[in-house]
Order: C-alpha cells, then sequence, then structure tokens
C-alpha cells in the first residue's frame, strides 16, 4: 500500500499530540492524496478541481504540510468524545479519570444531577495507600487530576442543590476547585417545581423509572423557551419576571391538574439569589472558552452522561432521559463545532444493566439477573435503585455504535464475568422467526424480539490481579477479540476493576 510521508495523523491508541505514519484508506484517497501532496507534479490547477477530500474524522486532523489546500483543516483540534454506549453506568467515570491524565479540558455536555460518575482514587492513609470511591453527579470526573478545568456546558440542566453540595465535598477533600470550575452561562437551572412535577408524573400510570431530579421538566421549560438559565441570575429583575410566570403557571398544574401542594415565589426567589452569589466565580461563557482553547491546541475531553439506548432521539423512546448522550449532543450541549471532534470512545460494560423501566431484550430475570448485581455491585449511584442485568447485547450495540461513531471501545467490569461457567453474547434479534436486520427503536418490537445467543466458556479465574491484557486467560481474551470482531470496531481497553491499576490496555 502507498504511504505518504505527508500523511500523518494522530495515533488512536498513543496519547493525544503523539503521531504515528498511516498510509490513505481507498484508492480514490489515495489518488486524491497523491495529487494533493504533489501538485509541482499535476499543476496547481490539479488540486483546485478535486473534489474535497473525503476523511473519517480522524483523517481531518492529521498535520497538513501543504496547509494552503483549502480542504484540509489547518493545525490540530482535539476533542475526544466519551459515550456510554448501553443504557448508562458502564462505568464512564473511570474511563475520563483514567484519559484526563493526557488532557487540559473535561467537559460535561448533557444531563443533569441524575448521572452517578463513580471514580476510584488512591488515597494515603495511616495504612498506607487505600482506594476510596467518590460519586460525581454533576462536576466532570476529570476534577480528580489537578492541571484539568472543568466544564459544565450549556446542554446541562444544573440543580443548584447538588451543584453545591459536591462543591462542598469536593472542598472537603482538599480539592481546589477556583479557577478550575466553569459553568456556562446558558446552561438550564433546575427549580424545586422541577422536581415536584417529576415525582407527580411518576406516579401516573405512564412511568418512565425516572430519578426524581426533575430533568425531564427542566428540558421541557427549555424547548418550550419558559425556562431559567444560570445568565437570568445575574439580573434580579429578570429572575423574580421570569419565576414569577413560571410558578403562578405551575401553581396553577399542581393545584388543578395535579391537586398538590402549591410553591410559595419569593421563597424561591430568596434561595436562587442566593445560590448566584454562590456560583458567580464559576459562570462564563463556555463555548467561548472551549472555542479558544482549541485555537490555542488544548485537548477536550468531553464527557457524555447516560447511555446511547438513553437518548431522546436515539433511545428507546419514551424510556429514555431528556437529553442527548449521544455524541452528537456533544457539539450542541457545548458550542463547539462538529469539525473538532477527532474521536468517539465507547464504554461498553461486560454485561447489559438498565435502570428504570422500558425494554430490555437480553435481561436475566433469574438466578443469573441476581448474580450480575450481586457481583457487579449494580445498585444506581444516584438513586440506589437495583439496576435490572442482563447479557452483553451485541444487535444493540451495532446500533449504538453506529449512531454514535465509535471508533474504539473500552470494555469495562470485565472481572465481574470471572466465575461464570458460562457467558452469553445477544448476537442478533429474530421477530416471529424472522432475523431482523436493524435494532428497533419502536419499544412494541423491541419488547417482543428474541435474543438469539453465542455461547462463550467462562475462564474461572480472578482476572482483577491482572495487569497486561495479553496474560489475560485464553477464554477471557476469546470473549473480548470476539466482541471487537462482531462489532468491526477496535476494543482498545479492558478494565477488570473499580481501581486505575486495573486498567489493561489492548495493544
Ligand atoms: P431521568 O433522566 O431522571 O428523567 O430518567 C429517565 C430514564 O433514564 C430512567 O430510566 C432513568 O433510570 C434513566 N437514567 C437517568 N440517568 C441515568 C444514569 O445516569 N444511569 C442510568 N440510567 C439513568
Ligand atoms: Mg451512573
Amino acid at each position: 500500500m502507498l504511504t505518504l510521508g505527508g500523511a500523518l495523523r494522530p495515533s488512536s491508541d498513543r496519547p493525544l499530540g503523539r503521531w504515528n505514519a498511516r498510509s490513505p484508506t481507498s484508492a480514490r484517497d489515495r489518488s486524491l492524496y497523491f495529487v494533493h501532496f504533489f501538485p509541482t507534479l499535476f499543476g496547481k490547477d490539479a488540486v483546485a478541481m478535486q473534489p474535497p477530500v473525503v476523511c473519517t474524522p480522524r483523517d481531518r486532523s492529521f498535520t497538513n504540510p501543504l496547509s494552503s489546500i483549502r480542504y484540509l483543516k489547518p493545525g490540530f483540534m482535539s476533542v475526544q468524545i466519551i459515550v456510554g454506549a448501553q443504557w448508562g453506568d458502564e462505568g464512564k467515570g473511570k474511563i475520563v479519570d483514567h484519559l484526563s491524565k493526557d488532557v487540559d479540558i473535561v467537559a460535561r455536555y448533557q444531563g443533569g444531577a441524575n448521572a452517578g460518575h463513580t471514580v476510584v482514587i488512591p488515597t494515603k492513609g495511616p495504612n498506607g495507600v487505600t482506594s476510596k470511591e467518590y460519586v460525581l453527579h454533576l462536576i466532570p470526573s476529570g476534577i480528580f487530576h489537578r492541571h484539568v478545568t472543568c466544564v459544565i456546558g450549556n446542554g446541562v440542566v444544573l440543580d443548584p442543590v447538588a451543584l453545591m453540595t459536591e462543591i462542598e465535598q469536593l472542598r472537603g477533600l482538599g480539592i481546589s476547585i477556583k479557577g478550575r470550575l466553569l459553568i456556562s452561562h446558558n446552561a438550564h437551572l433546575i427549580m424545586p417545581y422541577h422536581k415536584l412535577l417529576d415525582s407527580i408524573r411518576e406516579q401516573g400510570e405512564n412511568r418512565i423509572g425516572t430519578t426524581g431530579r426533575g430533568i425531564g421538566p427542566a428540558y421541557i421549560d427549555k424547548y418550550t423557551r419558559t425556562g431559567i438559565r444560570v445568565v437570568d441570575l445575574m439580573n434580579r429583575e429578570v429572575l423574580c419576571r421570569k419565576l414569577k410566570q413560571n410558578i403562578e403557571e405551575k401553581n396553577e398544574l399542581l393545584s388543578k391538574v395535579y391537586h398538590s401542594q402549591v410553591l410559595d415565589v419569593d421563597e424561591i426567589i430568596n434561595e436562587y439569589q442566593e445560590f448566584d452569589k454562590k456560583i458567580d466565580e464559576y459562570v462564563t461563557d463556555t463555548s467561548a472558552y472551549l472555542n479558544s482553547a482549541l485555537k490555542k491546541k488544548k485537548k477536550i475531553l468531553a464527557e457524555g452522561a447516560q447511555g446511547a439506548f438513553l437518548d431522546v432521539d436515539h433511545g428507546t423512546y419514551p424510556f429514555v432521559t431528556s437529553s442527548s448522550p449521544t455524541s452528537g449532543g456533544a457539539c450542541t450541549g457545548l458550542g463547539i463545532p462538529p469539525t473538532a471532534i477527532t474521536s468517539v470512545i465507547g464504554v461498553v460494560k461486560a454485561y447489559s444493566t438498565r435502570v428504570g423501566n422500558g425494554p430490555f431484550p437480553t435481561e436475566q430475570l433469574n438466578e443469573t439477573g441476581e448474580r450480575l448485581r450481586k457481583v457487579g455491585g449494580e445498585y444506581g449511584a444516584t438513586t440506589g435503585r437495583p439496576r435490572r442485568c442482563g447479557w452483553l447485547d451485541v444487535a444493540s450495540l451495532r446500533y449504538s455504535i453506529r449512531v454514535n461513531g465509535i471508533e474504539k471501545i473500552a470494555i469495562t467490569k470485565l472481572d465481574v464475568l470471572d466465575e461464570f461457567d458460562e457467558i452469553r453474547v445477544c448476537t442478533g434479534y429474530k421477530v416471529n422467526g424472522r432475523t431482523m436486520g436493524n435494532f428497533p427503536t419502536d419499544v412494541q418490537t423491541l419488547e417482543s424480539v428474541e435474543p438469539q445467543y453465542r455461547v462463550f466458556k467462562g475462564w474461572r479465574t480472578r482476572t482483577s490481579d491482572f495487569r497486561s491484557y495479553a496474560k489475560l486467560p485464553a477464554p477471557a481474551r476469546k470473549y473480548v477479540d470476539a466482541i471487537g470482531s462482531m462489532l468491526e470496531t477496535r476494543i482498545w481497553m479492558v478494565s477488570v476493576g473499580a481501581r486505575r491499576d486495573q486498567t489493561l490496555i489492548v495493544k
């Protein structure tokens, strides 16, 4: 294959900023590269006549020795997106923590305090180094690395109570946030009435099984254009007017439709003005900040919350959250251009879990499911609810990879499967005896599919003590490699425990 010295792009398996040579991918690409890189042979007009080079996201960011070529992006923008590829709780917190070593900024782009990102950090105690678990709901998991600036983007719905609790917790741990936490002035605020409406709606027949954090009602207000944003806190008059309008409307709804208690306008105004004083130092135009950071070639990690199947557009609607956890949400939720995205990493748990209601084809309502829950500690980090558990579902993951554009995968919690004699993976669905080509996102079909399973031999070995992927027991590697093959996507990392050192890079 023809390799051109100039065709450099960042290696996806090395820390950002390091480079390796790659060859062009298709015959058409090769001829285009040839014309572009050797214009003296073909003349300048030949370059101008060429259609735009079709590039993969990573190709776009290669260093272009002929930076005058208009189709290629000058300079190197670096935004990696981390997405949950299933129903959330894949272990994104740990992967973000791992990648934070090599980035400058970690930015949350959607959701709110419904998320629970768990990070296990080594701490020095009287008995030497031990590990401690921290759960973050709003502040990006990168906060545990002192060199990282954390951003809460405009796509997030911000709960002041949850935010202040988290800031206090971090301060208590001696983690300085001053100058390291930036909150978008355009983020919408969660109000007490959002939580109240969330819990009242969940008492009805069509309950979703929400976290009760007011997420849905806050996004409803955002899209009906009555929401209150962080920027509104800055102006007492505007805040009072908007709050009054909102509370009067919500009180009508609460008393007449839901026959519930009504809210006190003045009490809420006072509470939120207090909050304004506390968060003032963190508020800024984060979109402007991120774009200026991109110009300075800073490395950004966009941290998604929840997972692809909870996406309001691409998930198992209506049993979804109200935001866009898929990679597309990162651009609108942070105010950065799609052209700045360099890679998308999908986090996949070695089996499946789901909290809340909705279809779950590989759910195991039996001893297997209970065992996965017990060994995996599958209880919600935000609500404490037991998670529904089942086998890995490659049929749904193919869809997730497509929608997110996932290029490499981190598999988490492989060690949870250590003691199983056999492990199953759903490779496809049948409906009425017929194989389905595509993942159905309508609930009726998804609830009636029959998962088709491939059975793998268990490895019956404790993997959490291994520090090299190559040394894992052969059946464990076979399981991981088969997932990569079935998904036609590279497995980049395997996690065999919650601690930082229990992370194996797949070479
Ligand atoms: P909401 O986001 O609280 O409105 O809940 C909507 C659905 O998303 C429910 O099924 C929740 O259990 C689920 N959900 C929300 N956040 C998370 C999360 O961080 N992990 C897993 N499921 C979540
Ligand atoms: Mg979680």
